[in-house]
């Protein structure tokens, strides 16, 4: 076989490849038949030394250094705000395609922010350096597009029940060491969020803003406008932390510009990409977060017609936020923009 005809194999760079998503990423890819060629594993000073099993071997953590780039294809950063901002600007101008995980890109007009399963071909038009959405925005998206593309939905108003997981590798901990307290009767002092999250519920995730949501509410409203490419859809978010370790959930309540009838909802997501549906509501079958950790899908179920309104649907969403949530997005991308032939 010539050497042109073999299959191009992408150098590949993950930045905070010691947190829960970074993790996620190195187990999803020893799964997929990624072509990949050099995987380099960066993360802070603290771990630089550390080794981290990948399939059979076992590869040791970098700490980002001015050359850290050079001949690197891909760059997928799951880190803090600070390192995507420094290190996705540098990387990209490194000549390295750059699939970000933190909210610091994804508003910017040049940086396509994209769920593969919704708005593939936007893929097309970076420069340099894409985004995945909000965890909490994504099962959000991928439940609402298969009902859009046929009936336009007007207005959106969500609640979502958000995981630990989706603040990271502290929180994680901060709930199994308040959770081991609370039933010894001690103190759960907290640290990571400003109450206790063992045997409580937040309705508090990100910062609150002068209008009263969060920075996390908005997000999910301005993200879905933009993945969807509907600038005007009306949509209001309440973001809700509550005490589980993996799994986003998403109380959903649509209304379209006819009537949607609740059948027909299911037919359509039934035959959409990247969706199972759970919905049998005589044997109590509807998506839980404990079903769905670990699972690539977004579930949907409880499917019903708003008694409120005409043309509303209900309906609940779920999805593994270290998953479809995060790394699996991040992989879907460059697979896609792979097989589009635009890296
Ligand atoms: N968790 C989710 O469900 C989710 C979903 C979507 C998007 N995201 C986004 O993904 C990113 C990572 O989140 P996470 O939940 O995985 O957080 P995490 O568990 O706290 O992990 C943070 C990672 O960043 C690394 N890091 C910290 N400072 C660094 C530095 N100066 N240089 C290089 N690496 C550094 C850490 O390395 P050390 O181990 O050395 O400290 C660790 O690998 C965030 O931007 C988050 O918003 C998360």
């Amino acid at each position: 076989m010539q050497e042109s005809d073999s299959p191009k194999l992408y150098n590949v760079a993950i930045v905070g490849a010691t947190g829960v998503v970074g993790q996620q990423l190195l187990r999803i890819l020893t799964t997929r038949s990624f072509p990949l060629g050099n995987l380099t594993l960066f993360a802070s000073r603290r771990s630089a030394g550390k080794k981290i099993t990948f399939g059979e071997t076992e590869i040791e953590v970098e700490e980002i250094g001015p050359r850290s780039f050079r001949g690197v294809d891909l760059v997928f950063i799951s880190a803090t705000d600070e390192i995507s901002r420094s290190v996705g600007q540098a990387a990209a101008k490194a000549g390295a395609v750059v699939i970000d995980d933190s909210g610091v890109w994804r508003m910017e007009a040049n940086v396509p922010l994209v769920v593969p399963e919704v708005n593939p071909g936007d893929v097309a038009h970076h420069e340099g350096i894409l985004a995945i959405p909000n965890c909490a925005t994504t099962p959000i998206v991928m439940a609402l597009w298969p009902l859009h593309k046929v009936n336009p939905v007007k207005r959106v108003v969500v609640a979502t029940y958000q995981s630990v997981s989706g603040t990271g590798r502290a929180a994680v901990k901060e709930l199994a060491e308040q959770t081991r307290r609370v039933l010894q009767n001690q103190r759960a002092a907290p640290h990571v969020y400003p109450h206790q999250i063992a045997n409580n519920v937040l309705p508090e995730i990100g910062s609150f803003k002068d209008d009263g949501y969060t920075s996390e509410e908005w997000k999910v409203a301005v993200e879905t406008r933009k993945i969807m490419h509907e600038p005007e859809l009306a949509i209001s978010a309440t973001c809700v932390r509550v005490p589980v370790y993996v799994g986003h959930c998403a109380a959903v309540h649509a209304e379209f510009t006819s009537p949607m009838d609740a059948e027909r909802a299911q037919a359509l997501l039934l035959e959409a990409p990247g969706i199972t549906v759970q919905d049998d509501t005589s044997i109590s079958l509807y998506p839980q977060p404990k079903t769905s950790a670990g699972r690539d899908e977004v579930f949907v179920g409880r499917i019903r017609q708003d008694s409120s309104h005409p043309n509303g649907l209900v309906f609940w969403a779920v999805c593994d936020n270290l998953r479809k949530g995060a790394a699996l997005n991040a992989l879907q991308i460059a697979e896609e923009m792979i097989s589009q032939g635009v890296i």
